[in-house]
């Protein structure tokens, strides 16, 4: 059984439970370090799939983004486990975590840390912030004010932080989760597009079935009132995560897929080359930071699914989470309901697969 926490206090919430994981598929042109790699993945998914009910495509993309570093904003209405999905990812690896617990009285060094004068030394010292941590839950980003969002957010770009003219650098593994409310409250501050471009993939969460409401309230029933099962060891080590990664850049991505992956992220800025209806609805399209995003995601759930190489379907499972927020619609277009992921399909629907 998982350990609920409270506040930002370090990363012993939700340690793995002993769950048996599926037998890793295992790529072909690595070793049997890799294979045993693949199945501490295999056994962080099982850890996920025991403590969240359903939400699936959630799970993967956090697996993806696992495997390649990026950032994700997970986007969903409250009480949809945004929280715990992330403290229950960071559970299932010996990562250091931190919850950041974003509000409207934040100031930039509650995020990077501030040079603290120290009376009894006559001089200052660095005390670093919340961002020095491998795995980083911004809960609630927008809920603070833009310049804190954009502490953080200058920090997942460039991957170092710089206060009082010393820049200093971040962990390797530096990953951070952020969630959001889509109903815009009064006191949040909605990010700016050009800040939503540092994530690699927002994700949108959505509600559960009646079936897996039911399962969701027999696992909390039992989480409250059960006997806590064993912990078991973390499925994965920092220096799994980075053989991993080292493994995923090696993903065979053909050239006509490469070629495919440049056509349909083209399609978002000259979408009249396309269709004239989605020239009328797409008025600001991705960059090629969303090119290199997808490329690198499909290769991800290319080694996710056990192969060596990525097939157009890889690419067409990422293209909605890396370009839906991305894009910007005309006024005509949202007055008449259509939404990112309608205009994704769209382009997908026009580009032709190779
Ligand atoms: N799919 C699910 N599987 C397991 N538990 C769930 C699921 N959905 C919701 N819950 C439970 O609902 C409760 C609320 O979850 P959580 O606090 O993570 O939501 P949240 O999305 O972060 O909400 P908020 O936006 O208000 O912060 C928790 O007890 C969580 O375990
Ligand atoms: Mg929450």
């Amino acid at each position: 059984m998982r350990r609920g926490c409270t506040g930002t206090e370090k990363r012993d919430c939700y340690s793995i439970v002993s769950v048996t994981a599926p037998d890793a598929p295992s790529p072909k042109t690595t070793g049997s370090d890799l294979t045993q790699r693949m199945k501490g993945i295999a056994q962080l998914r099982a850890h996920l799939r025991y403590a969240i009910v359903g939400q699936d495509n959630l799970i993967d993309r956090l697996l993806v983004a696992v495997l390649t570093g990026g950032h994700v904003l997970l986007e969903g209405l409250p009480g949809l486990a945004k929280t715990t999905v992330v403290r229950v990812l960071a559970g299932g690896m010996t990562l250091g975590f931190q919850r950041i617990q974003f509000t409207p009285d934040m100031i930039p060094g509650d995020i990077t840390g501030s040079d603290i004068f120290l009376p009894q030394d006559g001089q200052f010292q660095f005390i670093p912030g919340p961002v020095f941590n491998e795995v980083i839950l911004a809960d609630e980003i927008n809920r603070a004010p833009p310049k804190v969002q954009s502490a953080l957010l200058e920090a997942m770009q460039e991957r170092q932080v710089t206060v009082g003219g010393t820049t200093r650098a971040l962990p390797e593994i530096f990953m951070v989760i952020a969630t959001q409310n889509p109903i815009e409250q009064e006191g949040t501050y909605p990010l700016p597009e050009a800040q939503l471009d540092r994530f690699q993939m927002k994700v949108r969460i959505g509600y559960p079935s009646a079936e897996d409401e039911l399962k969701i309230l027999r696992l909390e029933h039992e989480r409250t009132s059960g006997t806590p099962m064993a912990s078991a060891d973390p499925a994965l080590t920092a220096g799994g995560v980075l053989e991993l990664r080292r493994a995923v850049n090696t993903i065979y991505l053909d050239e006509m897929l490469e070629r495919y992956i440049v056509a349909l992220v083209g399609a978002t800025r000259e979408p009249r080359r396309w269709d004239a209806e989605l020239a009328d609805w797409v008025t600001r399209g991705a960059s090629p930071r969303a090119t290199l995003a997808l490329a690198h995601t499909a290769r991800a759930q290319a080694l996710l699914a056990g192969r060596d190489f990525v097939e157009p379907d890889d690419i067409l499972q990422l293209a909605p989470d890396v370009l839906n927020h991305r894009i910007g619609l005309s006024f005509a277009a949202r007055a008449a309901g259509v939404t990112p992921d309608r205009a994704i399909e769209r382009i997908v629907a026009c580009v032709p697969v190779p």
